[in-house]
């Protein structure tokens, strides 16, 4: 992919390609109730994360037909992640795509998960030309719709009761983005 360059600098973190060697650092956080709550997976094994890292580390850019990008994060000065993005490529044609996020509680509540999106969103509209972002989300995962619009993603829809999540019924907010929204949005900021 022409452009693709790690790892992606922000003010206070870095983004790259996760690995084997993330195995503990990932897991300290997806082994947690918290974090798999809302989550369509359940708290990971050691093992789970060892296989989700196998599979991730395939989903580094590389490949322009992958189906995804996967992306860690770090704070500057030390190499342990903190957090995990994808990047998921819905529909190429249409130049969609969904993006996730899943940060480490002990890095919560300092605006990291926000500052990260921003550059992987940056990076999915700059590098891969993507005309639409969007995000999904449990209603009652206030702090994930709350990134999703400070970061400039409108509610698009709120699915009431349209499926079942983890033997409750779900209720899902849809956020997204459109290219020129956000390149006006980028344009007010500088
Ligand atoms: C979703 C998730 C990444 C949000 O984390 P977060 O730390 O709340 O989000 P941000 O990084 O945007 O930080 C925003 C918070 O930091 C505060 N903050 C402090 N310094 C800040 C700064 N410099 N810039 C921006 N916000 C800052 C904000 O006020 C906000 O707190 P508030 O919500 O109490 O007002 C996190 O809750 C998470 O990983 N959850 C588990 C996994 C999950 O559910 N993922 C989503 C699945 S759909």
């Amino acid at each position: 992919m022409p452009g693709l360059s790690y790892p992606i600098a922000t003010q206070r973190l870095l983004l790259r390609p996760l690995r084997a060697g993330d195995g503990a650092a990932v897991h300290a956080y997806h082994r947690l109730e918290a974090v798999a709550r809302y989550q369509s997976w359940t708290e990971r094994s050691a093992d789970d994360v060892a296989d989700r890292l196998a599979e991730w580390a395939d989903l580094d850019g590389t490949d322009p037909e992958a189906k995804a990008l996967v992306l860690g994060v770090t704070l500057k000065g030390s190499d342990r992640i903190i957090g995990d993005m994808v990047l998921l490529f819905t529909d190429r044609a249409a130049r969609q795509a969904e993006v996730g996020f899943t940060f480490n509680p002990d890095f919560h509540g300092q605006g990291l998960g926000s500052e990260a999106v921003a550059a992987l969103m940056r990076f999915g509209f700059e590098i891969y030309g993507l005309h639409r972002i969007c995000g999904r989300c449990d209603a009652r995962n206030e702090p994930s719709w709350k990134l999703m619009a400070r970061l400039g993603m409108r509610r698009e829809a709120h699915f009431r009761e349209h499926a079942i999540f983890k033997g409750r019924w779900d209720e899902e907010f849809h956020y997204a983005v459109l290219e020129d929204e956000w390149r006006l949005e980028q344009g007010r900021a500088d």
